[in-house]
Order: C-alpha cells, then structure tokens, then sequence
C-alpha cells in the first residue's frame, strides 16, 4: 500500500516538474513586437502634367505624415530624402515614404499630359530654273505655336524654314515648335519654263474596309506627253495612270510629263463601301423540359467569305447555332471584308403537344383522389402537376400504368381504362417529348 502511495507521489512530481519545464520555456522567448504598429504613414502630393503628350518632363511632388526620418521611392526604386520626382513621362506612378524601421505608406499618382497645339506649316515654293535644275526653295513658316525647328523629308530638324537647292518634286516640310509638337505639309517644287499640268484623279472605293481591291484612275493634260504617275506623292512613278488593288487610304497623285515638269498633286482618297448583304435566320424552336436545343440558321447572300455570330460574340465558320434556349437573339453575317448585316430574330418554346396534353389529363383525371401524384403533396415526391415531372417519368409511368400485369398503377381501385392506357402508348412510341 505504501509502495503504491510512493508511485503516486512521483508520478505527480514528474507531472508537475514537466508542467514547469514547459511553461518556464513559453515565457523566456518574449513574442516579437511590430515596429510598424500603430503607425500609419500616409502619402499625398500634387502633379504637374507634361508639356506635350510625349515630354518627359511632368514631376510629382509628395510628402508624407504619419512618421519622422522618411524617405521616399518612386516605382520601388532608390529612396531619396525628398518627394519630389521630376523628369516624367505621363502615366500613373506609385510613391512609398519609409522610416527607418520600414514601415512604409504608398500612394499612386498619374501624370497627365498636355495636348499639342494644332501647328499648320505653309510655304513660298520656288521654282527650279528647269525641269532638271537644282535650284528650287521653299521657305516654310509654322504656325500654331512657337519656337519652331524645321526638317525636310523626315530629315534633321534646322532653325530655318528655308530649303534650297531642290530639284523638282514633292517635299514634305515639318516644323517642330519648342515642346517637341509637329505639323506637316507637303510642297511641290516645279520647274520654270513647265507649261502647266493639270491632273484629275478618280478613286474607286474597295468592297470592304480591309479590301484591297480600290483604284485609281489618274489622267494629266498640258505639259509633253508622254505623262507618268505617282501614287506616293513623286517618290515612284509608272507609265499608266491606272492603280489598281488598292487599299483604303489617302494617296497623294502626282503626274509628270517629258520634260520632268509636274502637275499639281492630287490628294486622292479611296474609302471603302459594302456590297449589299442580306441575312435571314430561320430558327427551331426549343422543346420545354429537354435541355436547351433550339436553332438557328443563318443565311447570307451578296458577298462571299462569310462569318457569323450570336448577339455581338465570336465570329465562326458556320451558320447553325444550336442548343439555344427559348430568347431573342440578335445575329451578325460578316463577309470577307469586314462588312456585316445584322437581324433579330427569335427562338420560341414549342407549344405542348396534343399527346401529352392527353397523358396530362388522364393523370390529372385518375390522380384526383388523396395520396396520390397532384401537388400540394404528391406521392414518392412525383408532381404530376408539373409539366417536366410528366415527361421526366414518362417511360416509368407507362411500365406502372400500361405494361404491368396486372396493371400496378393507381396501386388500389381500378386500372386505368383501356382508352387512358392507350394515349399513354400513344405519346411514348411519338416520342414522351412535351411537344408530342
Ligand atoms: C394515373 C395513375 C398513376 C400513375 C400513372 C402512377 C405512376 C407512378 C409512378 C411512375 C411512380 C414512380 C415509381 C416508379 O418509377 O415506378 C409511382 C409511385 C407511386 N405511386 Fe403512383 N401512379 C398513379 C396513381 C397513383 C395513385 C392513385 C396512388 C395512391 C393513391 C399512387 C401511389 C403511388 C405510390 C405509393 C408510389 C410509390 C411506391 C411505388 O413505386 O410503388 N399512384 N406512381
């Protein structure tokens, strides 16, 4: 007894011991306190917008609170004592101020940008002493804004407006104002001693928007014939004044006769117009209680190359859209070319069929007496009531009611009459569908 009393004593020893050991080791490593709690670093400023819209000279100006000794980073990059960020492009930037124990604050900031002015660029040409002398000039002045530079050609940009020593034909001059904002016009330089060349130049439109099939048919009097033509403003020319397959776009002609001489530049625009597309859609109805299977068809006629779709999604391949539900749908045919023609058309429920309205009655009819299929609460959970719970148990309720022998449905009073057994067979072998 003694001995078990002892036992007793140094279980609870080691117990208590252990229980010491355990709480002693939880209370010597303190838990780590947050630095950062408490603090709330909060960051605001102010923007100043580019000059143009691609100067990168815009700036944020932050400061923040919350915090003493803070340093601020723009984007996550090197911490600087100030907020104040110059040197920027427009576009949307994020501040962090940190302390020196890295709780930090953030703030996006967007730089907005300025617009150009409109700049027009207008000039003096002069003309070369012949159709092969270099001492043609034009002397061109920029207006809508200041301290312009000029180029020609896409060439290094110079103080002055005037070029010298051009030979006859088309240059583009482009003033730059002190931003950095351009304007350009285009100048033809013509020969002295030319007889003056008039051009008419006719576009025909392409059948689509990305059609390449749009023309030009340019013609030049005056001057010496033989004439050739530019498309590109002088930069190319060839003998007929046709152009064919053409994209959409503005293109200045230019023509030349024998002796180099040029006409005037005509800027010629070729656009784009859609043949006549006609779309129909014919549709199926959708059957209640299967899952969704209307259709729709599509048929396009006046171009070729066609794509279609279904109230504005993907453009496929194929004109049938099926597995539709019951909803009007707007439909689009495209044609090789980008031109579309839209309708609206709509996919129905199919009524109930005459058979299964006949099933509905003979069940409503033998279902009206207590514990039985009719809502508010039908046997084993089958509505039959319920236009789907009908068509669900179609197969089920001719095995209960027709095929078992003896009939099993109704389960007491008599069978269903040979008339009633008949409309179910009727509506099973046209289908067991709703719209039987
Ligand atoms: C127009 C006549 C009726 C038809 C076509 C019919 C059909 C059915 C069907 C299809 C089921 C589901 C079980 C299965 O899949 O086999 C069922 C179950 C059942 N019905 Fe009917 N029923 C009819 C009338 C009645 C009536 C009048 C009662 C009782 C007053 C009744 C009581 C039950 C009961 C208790 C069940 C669950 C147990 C079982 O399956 O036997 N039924 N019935």
């Amino acid at each position: 007894m003694k001995k078990i009393v002892t036992y007793v004593s140094i279980a609870s020893f080691l117990l208590i011991f252990t229980e010491l050991g355990c709480s002693k080791s939880s209370t010597s490593t303190p838990a780590p306190t947050n630095p950062c709690a408490g603090v709330t670093i909060t960051v605001t400023g102010t923007t100043t917008p580019t000059s143009t819209p691609t100067a990168s000279n815009g700036s944020i100006a932050a400061t923040a609170s919350g915090s003493a000794g803070l340093t601020f980073s723009l984007n996550g990059g090197t911490a600087q004592a100030s907020g104040t960020f110059t040197g920027l492009a427009a576009g949307s930037y994020t501040i962090t101020a940190k302390n020196s124990s890295g709780c930090s604050g953030t703030q996006s900031f967007t730089v907005t940008s300025t617009p150009c002015p409109a700049i027009t660029v207008t000039a003096t040409v002069t003309q070369t002493a012949s159709p092969v002398a270099t001492t043609g000039s034009i002397a061109a002045i920029g207006a809508g804004s200041t301290g312009f530079t000029y180029n020609i050609n896409g060439g290094a940009f110079q103080a002055s407006g005037t070029f010298s020593n051009l030979g006859v034909g088309s240059y583009t001059i482009t003033a730059k104002d002190a931003l950095g904002c351009t304007g350009s016009n285009s100048f033809t330089v013509t020969a002295a001693g030319c007889a003056t060349i008039t051009l008419t130049s006719t576009p025909t439109n392409t059948s689509g928007p990305t059609a390449t099939n749009g023309s030009i048919v340019a013609s030049a009097t005056g001057g010496l014939a033989p004439y050739t033509y530019s498309k590109d403003g002088g930069a190319s020319f060839q003998a007929s004044g046709t152009f064919n397959n053409l994209a959409t776009g503005t293109y200045p002609v230019v023509a030349k006769d024998f002796n180099g001489c040029l006409s005037n530049t005509a800027s010629t625009t070729v656009a784009f117009t859609c043949p006549t597309i006609t779309a129909n859609a014919s549709t199926t109805n959708t059957i209640k209680c299967e899952t969704n299977n209307g259709m729709i068809t599509i048929t396009a006629s006046g171009s070729s190359g066609f794509m279609y779709n279904l109230n504005g999604g993907t453009f496929q391949p194929s004109n049938i859209f099926t597995g539709l539900g019951a909803a009007n749908y707007t439909f689009s045919a495209r044609d090789g070319n980008g031109c579309t023609q839209s309708g609206n058309t709509t996919v129905s429920q199919a009524p109930a069929g005459s058979l299964f309205l006949a099933v509905k009655a003979v069940l409503a009819t033998n279902c009206a007496i207590p514990g039985c299929h009719l809502s508010p609460a039908p046997q084993n959970g089958l509505d039959f009531t319920d236009d789907c719970t009908i068509v669900g148990q179609g197969l089920r309720i001719k095995a209960r009611a027709v095929d078992a022998n003896p009939s099993q449905m109704p389960p007491t009073g008599p069978p269903l009459s040979a008339g009633d057994k008949q409309k179910i067979v009727d509506w099973i072998n046209a289908g067991g569908k709703h719209n039987n």
